[in-house]
């Protein structure tokens, strides 16, 4: 197995506020699934953050393929970011203004190469179920429909890391189940490595391994040998 991404002493502080993570760390295996849990206000979401380059650590390196992110400038960083990262969040962050094709446009690749190139448009949309959707907007979608189109506005350029945080926040049980799926089956198929926070216990059942963070700090870190499908996830 082998490292794609890991956070070597990741400490955060915010303005002259208390310290918001206590040195982290973590190395992530490629085409795993991994699951963060934690209290609200543990340091999740900031430390997936600096995982995918969108804030800076206080002190502490990100690695990606053995190459520091952390010291990138400014314009390689974005490159960074744009090919080989993606994200998605508990509200979807679509454009309103912009079809449903227009949004996950956006997400492409501007100059594939050969060794980068973007995942096939028609596949990704038959296969996230949203290919009848894409001449509608945003507001005309429920929230399920939309986290598939942010999805697919995440994945069109084959990132190999994607960034979840809380994407089922805001969905229902049926929703969240079909997303749960939806990014196992985008690890399976095309290999990308997924991140993904939540406070859902049988989301965790699905993962490939579960790392609690408390107070800053990694409490657990538990590698699950016989990972649940997303179908037989049973909510409390
Ligand atoms: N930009 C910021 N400025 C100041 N404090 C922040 C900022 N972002 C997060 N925090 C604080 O850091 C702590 C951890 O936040 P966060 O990482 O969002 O936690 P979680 O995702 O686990 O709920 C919280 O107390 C939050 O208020
Ligand atoms: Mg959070």
């Amino acid at each position: 197995m082998k490292t794609i991404i890991k956070a070597e002493g990741i400490y955060k502080t915010f303005q002259d506020e208390e310290e918001i993570l206590k040195g982290v760390q973590l190395e992530v295996e490629e085409n795993t699934f991994t699951v963060i849990l934690g209290p609200s206000g543990s340091g999740k979401s900031t430390l997936l953050n600096i995982m995918s380059g969108m804030l800076k650590p206080t002190a502490g390196r990100v690695w990606f393929r053995g190459e520091e992110v952390t010291s990138l400038r400014e314009n390689d960083l974005a490159k960074w970011k744009r090919n080989h990262i993606g994200n998605i969040f508990q509200n979807y962050l679509l454009l309103e203004n912009l079809t449903v094709r227009e949004n996950i446009e956006i997400g492409k690749r501007q100059k594939p190469t050969a060794d980068e190139e973007n995942l096939d448009f028609d596949e990704l949309v038959k296969m996230l179920q949203i290919e009848d959707l894409l001449d509608k907007f945003p507001g005309q979608l429920s929230g399920g429909q939309q986290q598939r189109v942010a999805i697919a506005r995440a994945v069109i350029k084959k990132p190999e890391v994607l960034f979840c945080d809380e994407a089922t926040g805001a969905l229902d049980e049926e929703n969240s189940k079909k997303v749960v799926g939806l990014l196992h089956e985008l690890k399976k198929r095309y290999g990308i490595t997924i991140l993904f926070i939540t406070h859902n216990h049988q989301i965790s059942y699905t993962a490939d391994r579960v790392i609690t963070i408390k107070n800053g700090q990694i409490s657990h870190d538990y590698i699950n040998e016989s990972p649940i499908e997303a179908k037989d996830m049973v909510w409390e």
